[in-house]
């Protein structure tokens, strides 16, 4: 039976030195429980996973397979940063798998938003298994659990909204990171050398862009929320509110409305852009951008994203609106 609770004599991590200690006895304790045997990591590119991934680099190097699942949902520029940080810079063993077709052929005609997320968690799992098995004497699956997981949902992550893999393949979990905060887990990215747009990411869902290309998603508008989402996070970065802003991101309806572009009648897709703040998720509120930036980003998605012809603000809180559209 694993021990599920933070020991009380643990102290909270906040500095660089801290972090170190804290990544030594990591080091020191996965290498006592895995020895030279070798283990998987689902590698999404969220900040858990990749801290996993860093740290377990440290300790055991190419015995860590991560196995990176491109589904197609991501975000303009996500996948090349993985393989990037982690095949290019840390040297890891790292698959890398394009399921983008894979995933949207699954996703093609479904339009009910929890049925989409069951097929992409379901589908998620089955590349994951097909990778698995591939890989010869696996014997452990190490995961970005975190100590809110444990508190809120019981000892095993609920990456993506569905079961896991089958009983054939049910490895030794390894957990370094299952007795920290989100803050102390971005202490520890930090003190790992990941780069800041990793450690300090914004929540993004495991469904990703799924959720936020409403309806049943088809590959035009899918293509609409990835770069009016791009446009959207440049200009938060570069107007000083990627940091200090929660959550924020685009989404595009499966509707269309009548527009006027170089004095032609158009019909094309609205963007909806939201920008929320919050502690913990339950309620929100709505950041109070500058009319000036809104209309600038009106401005350039409108003009760079094909197939948009308007932008709207959503001013909702949480209640009554979720954070999300679906
Ligand atoms: P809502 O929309 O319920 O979202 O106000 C609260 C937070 O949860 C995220 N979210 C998800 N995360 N899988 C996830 O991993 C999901 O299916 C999912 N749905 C919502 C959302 O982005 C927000 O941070």
């Amino acid at each position: 039976m694993q021990n599920n609770k933070r020991p009380e004599s643990m102290a909270r991590i906040a500095t660089e030195e801290q972090a170190q200690a804290f990544i030594a006895g990591q080091i020191a304790e996965v290498k006592a429980q895995v020895g030279d045997k070798k283990v998987l990591l689902a590698l999404s590119g969220g900040v858990d996973s990749s801290v996993v991934a860093a740290l377990l680099i440290k300790a055991i190097g190419q015995n860590l397979v991560c196995v990176h699942v491109n589904h197609g949902l991501l975000r303009k520029g996500e996948p090349e940063q993985v393989v990037e940080v982690f095949r290019n810079r840390m040297k890891a063993n790292l698959v890398y798998v394009d399921a983008a077709d894979r995933f949207l052929d699954k996703l093609a005609g479904v339009s009910e938003p929890e049925q989409k997320r069951k097929i992409i968690g379901a589908e998620f799992i089955r590349v994951f298994e097909e990778e698995a098995r591939k890989q010869q004497g696996i014997e452990f699956l190490a995961q970005g659990t975190i100590y809110p997981d444990i508190l809120e949902s019981g000892p095993v992550k609920a990456h993506h909204n569905v079961g896991g893999l089958p009983d054939d393949l049910q490895f030794e979990l390894v957990e370094p990171l299952k007795f920290l905060f989100k803050d102390e887990v971005r202490v520890v990215g930090k003190a790992l050398g990941l780069p800041d747009g990793m450690v300090y990411r914004q929540p993004f869902p495991g469904p990703g862009l799924g959720v936020r290309c409403l309806g049943a998603i088809t590959r035009d508008r899918l293509e609409c929320v990835r770069e009016s989402d791009a446009i959207l996070r440049e200009e938060f970065a570069k107007n000083g509110l990627a940091g200090k802003v929660w959550q924020y991101f685009t989404v595009v309806p499966d509707f269309k409305s009548v527009g006027v572009k170089g004095g032609k009648r158009t019909f094309e897709y609205p963007v909806i852009l939201r920008a929320v703040n919050t502690v913990d998720a339950m309620t929100a509120t709505v950041e109070d951008v500058p009319f000036a930036l809104l209309q600038h980003i009106t401005d350039r998605i409108t003009k760079e994203v094909k197939g948009v012809n308007r932008v709207l603000y959503d001013l909702t809180p949480k209640p009554c609106g979720t954070i999300e559209w679906e």
